[in-house]
Parts: structure tokens; C-alpha cells; sequence
């Protein structure tokens, strides 16, 4: 018996790979320090647990239509208004189990064998893995400096085989956002040469300094029906609610009708019990996800006066997310190597700049306690600096 190809050819997540490495170091009872974590610490809005006690107490979880129940479709789209500006109807929203099915579910409907999609490195994990599990070609592209591509270099990757452009800002693992020029001459091109524009926005709302996330569908010259812009959303990272796995799309409804239906063959539909809590965590809203941003604000100063103390790393500031992604390669330019070093050596946990296509980097989260990210970080300082 062989395991198909495509199957073989995938990696394993290395962040689940990390955290299963914590764990069982943890049970040996050795003190770890997790840093590579991916999810906030936070309980979930008050309003979720309600709607999800509602839920179970009707004694009725069943199954729901393919692409969510209507109480939460209206909810995205009110969402959508508030959040992007543009007026959308609930045959524009999918929602299904996790934005990153709502990603699966664009490249499936948008990606034939061998065309490629472009994306700017440093890239989510799953990118990549994600591509090649629809027979696509994945386009990495590395900045020449710093973390963020320039328009010009995503422009030079563009073929005729290009296929979709994936953008996530602000960007797991640097934690910076694409600027406003930047969107809209993407958008531009998008437009131009018919490339569809998938726009990962699971961290938008996670913004600090009081920056904020340009809408694509701002700079677009179509009306939604007309778009080839597909922006991706979800309760996991805003409200906190990773584990009941709801995620969103918004897009033309041809685009919509299309995810549904590759959808209804894979999942059937979204939990019905997670859609009742998301329900409530859109109605409680903005006042719950302020909270858990000065909270995260508090962590992301804290983790960045820490770092600086470490004298050979390069550092830019997270301007959103939970993630920073420093370049330690004054230290050790393998990153897989040094972070699997500080694991063995201080039992502190961070994720290899090479699984998100850089090396010599790391990220290191914080979403975690306060005082594990002070206390790993200077762990990790009193290791390279010895001091
Ligand atoms: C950039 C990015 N996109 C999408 C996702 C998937 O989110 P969800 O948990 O809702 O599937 C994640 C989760 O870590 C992420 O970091």
C-alpha cells in the first residue's frame, strides 16, 4: 500500500511538531517556556458562552446549510460593512470550519493544476502545503530588505500562469502591515491582468499604535459581484475562539457559490454549536476585542524591551498580531538549529524563521503570560549573551 504523492510531499506543521515537543518535555516535568504559541490566552466573550449554552440546552445540534446559518451570515455582513466599508449580502459569505478552510476553499475553486500562486515571504506555514494540496505552484516571494515586500517585487514574480495573489496583513510572523500604496497598486494589478487577490485578514482587527489595516476592496475599481478580491476572516484570533473553528469569506457570489459547493462535499457545513457562539462574539463585538488589544499592546512592549536587550539581533517592531520575528542570524543563521538548541538548553519554545520561508529569524509569540515572555526572552539573552 502507498500513500498518495501529494500526501508525502507535505510537511509536517512544525508548529504542532513544537508543540507537542513542549508538551512532553513539560510532562517529563522539565520547565519550558512557551513562546511559540499561535493563540490568544484570553476566555472567550461573554456572549459566545451564552449563545453556546443556549445552544446545548435546546438539545438541537444538527446540521446546518452548507454555508452558515443566516443569524450569522447577516452578522459577517454587518461585520463587513463596519470593518471594510462595503456593503455585502449573505450570498457573498461562506462561512466554514476555520479561516483556514475558507482559504482551502478559495484554492480549490480558484487554482487549476500547475498555476501559480504568489505570496510574500516571510508566509504562514501552511501556505505553501496548502497550494501544492490543490496541484498549484507556490511563489514565494522573499523581500530584498526587511520584512515586507516591495510592490515591485511581488510585480516581477507575476506570469501568465499566475493565478492568485495571498496577502496576510498584518502578517503572521512579523506582525507588520502592508501600507495603503502598497494594497493599492496590488489591488491595481489584480484588477489588470484578472488575478484573483486572496486577502488572509484574520489578524486585521489586532492592530496597535492606533494603525489600522487598509480595506483591499476600498482601492477596488468593481462592485463585489464583479471582484476578484476574496477576503478571508474568522472568530479563532479576535475574539479568541480558535477551538470552536469558525472562519469567513467574503466574495462575488459566484466565488461564494462556488466555495459552497466544494465545501458542502468536504465538511457538509460549519458546527452549528460554533456558529451560535459566533453569533454571540460578533454581537458583543469591538468592546471585547479593545480589551484583549491593550492586553496584547502590554505583552508586545514588554516582549520588544526585552529583545533589545539581546545585543546582535535585528528587530522590527510588531505592529499587530501576537508574533515578533526577529533576525538572530548574528547568533546562529540556522534557525532550526538555534530553536531547537533553545529547547534543549533553556527549555525555552520559538518557531524557526525557516518554516515561514526566512532564515536566521525567529518568531517568538505573546500571546502568552506576561512573565513567561519576560522570563524566556532574558533565558534566551543570558544564553546568546551570556550576561
Ligand atoms: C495567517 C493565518 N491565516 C489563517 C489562519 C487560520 O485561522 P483559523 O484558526 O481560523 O483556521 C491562521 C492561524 O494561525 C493564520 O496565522
Amino acid at each position: 500500500m502507498q500513500i498518495s504523492k501529494i500526501a508525502s510531499s507535505l510537511g509536517q506543521s512544525a508548529t504542532l511538531k513544537l508543540n507537542e515537543l513542549a508538551s512532553t518535555l513539560k510532562k517529563q516535568g522539565k520547565d519550558i517556556i512557551h513562546l511559540g504559541g499561535g493563540e490568544p490566552e484570553f476566555d472567550i466573550p461573554e456572549k459566545a458562552a451564552q449563545e453556546s449554552l443556549k445552544k446545548i440546552n435546546s438539545k438541537r445540534v444538527i446540521y446546518t446549510p452548507t454555508g452558515g446559518v443566516s443569524e450569522l451570515k447577516e452578522k459577517i455582513c454587518q461585520y463587513t460593512f463596519e470593518n471594510y466599508g462595503v456593503k455585502v449580502s449573505p450570498a457573498n459569505i461562506v462561512v466554514s470550519s476555520g479561516a483556514k478552510q475558507a482559504i482551502y476553499n478559495f484554492l480549490l475553486c480558484a487554482v487549476n493544476p500547475g498555476d501559480e500562486v504568489v505570496f510574500p515571504a516571510p508566509y504562514w506555514v501552511s501556505y505553501t502545503e496548502m497550494v501544492k494540496l490543490v496541484y498549484g505552484q507556490p511563489i514565494p516571494v522573499k523581500p530584498s530588505k526587511g520584512l515586507l515586500c516591495s510592490f515591485e517585487e511581488i510585480e516581477s514574480h507575476i506570469t501568465s500562469n499566475t493565478k492568485a495573489i495571498m496577502l496576510n496583513t498584518p502578517n503572521n510572523p512579523s506582525g507588520l502591515i502592508y501600507g495603503a500604496e502598497f494594497i493599492e497598486k496590488i489591488v491595481a494589478l489584480c484588477e489588470e491582468r484578472n488575478i484573483f487577490l486572496l486577502m488572509d485578514d484574520i489578524y486585521n482587527k489586532l492592530v496597535f499604535d492606533g494603525f489600522s489595516v487598509p480595506s483591499a476592496f476600498s482601492f477596488s475599481k468593481k462592485s463585489i459581484d464583479e471582484s476578484n478580491i476574496v477576503s478571508v476572516n474568522g472568530v479563532s484570533k479576535t475574539f479568541s475562539m480558535t477551538g470552536f473553528r469558525i472562519g469567513w469569506s467574503v466574495s462575488s457570489k459566484t466565488m461564494a457559490s462556488a466555495m459552497t459547493k466544494v465545501q458542502g462535499q468536504i465538511t457538509s457545513c460549519p458546527s452549528d454549536l460554533s456558529q451560535a457562539a459566533s453569533v454571540g462574539a460578533l454581537t458583543e463585538g469591538d468592546a471585547f476585542t479593545k480589551r484583549m488589544i491593550k492586553d496584547l499592546e502590554d505583552k508586545r512592549n514588554a516582549l520588544v524591551d526585552e529583545l533589545l536587550k539581546i545585543k546582535k539581533i535585528k528587530l522590527e517592531k510588531p505592529q499587530g498580531t501576537f508574533y515578533s520575528f526577529a533576525d538572530f542570524s548574528a547568533y546562529n543563521k540556522n534557525s532550526s538549529q538555534l530553536s531547537s538548541e533553545l529547547i534543549e538548553k533553556i527549555g525555552v519554545v520559538t518557531v524557526p524563521g525557516s518554516e515561514f520561508g526566512m532564515e536566521g529569524h525567529l518568531r517568538i509569540s505573546f500571546c502568552g503570560k506576561k512573565e513567561d515572555i519576560i522570563r524566556g526572552v532574558k533565558k534566551i539573552r543570558e544564553y546568546l549573551d551570556g550576561n
